[in-house]
């Protein structure tokens, strides 16, 4: 079989047919690597994959994130994102904190911005689906940028936001986190854009998981990042995927936000599993080290 990527909007995401992600050559590898860095949403259809290699193929574009303890996949690679108790596979209740957590997921964001090292891609898969609903979302935040004024990308240069689990769960519960899941993941401080190291694409970098900006008025960066959000998530900007059995769906939380959309979870059982690889490569990160190592 060939590979082929197929465009499926006109300002990212992409559709790729020809392969089985759970078995991969290296050539092979590297197209898929390449579309990602260009299309940010990569889209493959009626995969037959194990757990195991979803593990495999996932940890190709760097380390796996452990799953955290706010996630019932906590220890894992595996994030689960289901309406089902991992034990007994029965339905939560709606009023279960487990499920406070995944109404969180309704908010745009970009997975793991609250980590020091953030989430290069996050590969997420079909395993149960319900006949309807559950559609997941993305926007790129590449052309966003590049549609602000150059007075408004001067504005965002080495500006710094504070991203944290403990404020995007805030928006929607006070009950969504314990204190032990707040104390286990600290605020981290992330620029407001991003360079793609590989092609020089610039994006704005936000979400519901960043809260203010650092050193200013905490409502004035309230208020900055989101107008940004609201930006960032206007309908041209914006790729709605209806889920098929079979579906894999890896994305760059570098250069887009996302966000699940509701489905029956009283009627219908839904199991979703995501791994995530780490940004090690992040030109920020690296920029901090070094900025650490020579004030030292
Ligand atoms: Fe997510």
């Amino acid at each position: 079989m060939t590979i082929a990527i197929h465009p499926v909007h006109e300002l990212f995401v992409a559709e790729v047919t020809g392969i089985q992600c759970g078995n991969l050559d290296e050539a092979s590898f590297l197209k898929i690597r390449a579309a990602f860095e260009e299309y940010s949403v990569l889209i493959f259809r009626d995969q037959a994959i194990t757990d195991e290699d979803q593990i495999t193929f996932s940890s190709r574009f760097g380390p796996l994130q452990k799953t955290a303890k706010a996630n019932p996949g906590v220890g894992t690679y595996f994030a689960r994102q289901s309406n089902l108790d991992v034990n007994t596979n029965e339905v939560i209740p709606s009023d279960d904190r487990r499920m406070l957590h995944q109404k969180a997921n309704f908010l745009w964001h970009s997975d793991s911005s609250y980590r020091a090292v953030p989430a290069l891609c996050s590969l997420l898969s079909a395993r149960l689906l319900p006949p309807e609903g559950g559609n997941t979302e993305f926007a790129t935040m590449r052309a966003p940028y590049a549609d602000l004024t150059q007075e408004q990308k001067d504005a965002l240069y080495g500006l710094e936001a504070e991203h944290s689990l403990a404020h995007s769960r805030s928006l929607v519960d006070s009950r969504a986190l314990t204190q032990e899941m707040i104390n286990e993941l600290p605020p981290a401080r992330q620029p407001l854009f991003r360079v793609n190291p590989v092609n020089g694409r610039r994006a704005i970098y936000a979400g519901s998981h960043a809260s203010h900006i650092v050193g200013w008025p905490m409502e004035k960066g309230k208020k900055f990042i989101q107008d940004l959000n609201q930006f960032i998530t206007q309908d041209k900007y914006v790729y709605s995927h209806p889920w098929r059995n079979g579906d894999m769906v890896l994305w760059d939380n570098r250069s887009v936000l996302h966000r699940a959309t509701p489905y029956d979870a009283v009627k219908y059982k839904r199991v979703m599993l995501r791994t995530t690889s780490e940004d090690q490569e992040s030109q920020y990160l690296q920029e901090r080290v070094h900025a650490k190592l020579s004030a030292a």
